[in-house]
């Protein structure tokens, strides 16, 4: 019985330390999630140059990878991550918190409908624009400050 209740006190303790995001510093969050723009601007820069090039198996793995990027970016506005650390974020995203995550899902969901249509698609580059490029500025405008 005793054995039991260790392991029970165990997991406990196990599931209560494992680092959770509101353990990251604020530091760590705005520059993790700059860090993930940084590097989803460079996949799009290799998914464009890559599907002109008709490289859609490898084009559709970058795809892949944003929508995923995008997902794991929704854990990285918590209200404490509004200033400091030289964020381009608005408070504006605060403020309209399911708009700004639904333009997150949505950027998320565009990308493995552009891997889904790639391949058959008569205009690369409107594709690309339209499942794509359109979701930067469409969030960009309302939620990134001027830069
Ligand atoms: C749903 C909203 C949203 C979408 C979609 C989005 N961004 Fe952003 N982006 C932001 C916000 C907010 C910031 C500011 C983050 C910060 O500084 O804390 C940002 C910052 C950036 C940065 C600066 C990162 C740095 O190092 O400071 C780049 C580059 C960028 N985005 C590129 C893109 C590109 C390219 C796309 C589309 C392929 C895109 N973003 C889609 C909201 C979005």
């Amino acid at each position: 019985m005793k054995l039991l209740k260790n392991i029970f006190l165990l997991i406990l303790l196990t599931l209560f330390t494992f680092p959770a995001y509101s353990e990251l510093s604020v530091e760590e969050i705005i520059k993790g999630r700059q860090a993930i723009f940084s590097e989803n601007y460079k996949t799009a820069k290799r998914v464009q140059a890559l599907s002109s090039d008709i490289e859609f198996e490898a084009a559709i793995e970058l795809m892949n990878k944003m929508s995923e990027n995008y997902k794991n970016l929704l854990d990285y506005f918590p209200e404490n991550s509004k200033e400091g650390f030289d964020t381009e974020a608005l408070p504006t995203i605060w403020e309209n918190k399911d708009e700004f995550n639904a333009l997150m899902q949505k950027a998320s969901d565009d990308m493995l409908t552009l891997a889904s249509v790639i391949e058959d698609a008569d205009d690369i580059r409107g594709t690309l624009k339209t499942y794509m490029w359109s979701n930067c500025k469409a969030c960009h405008s309302k939620f990134r400050e001027e830069h």
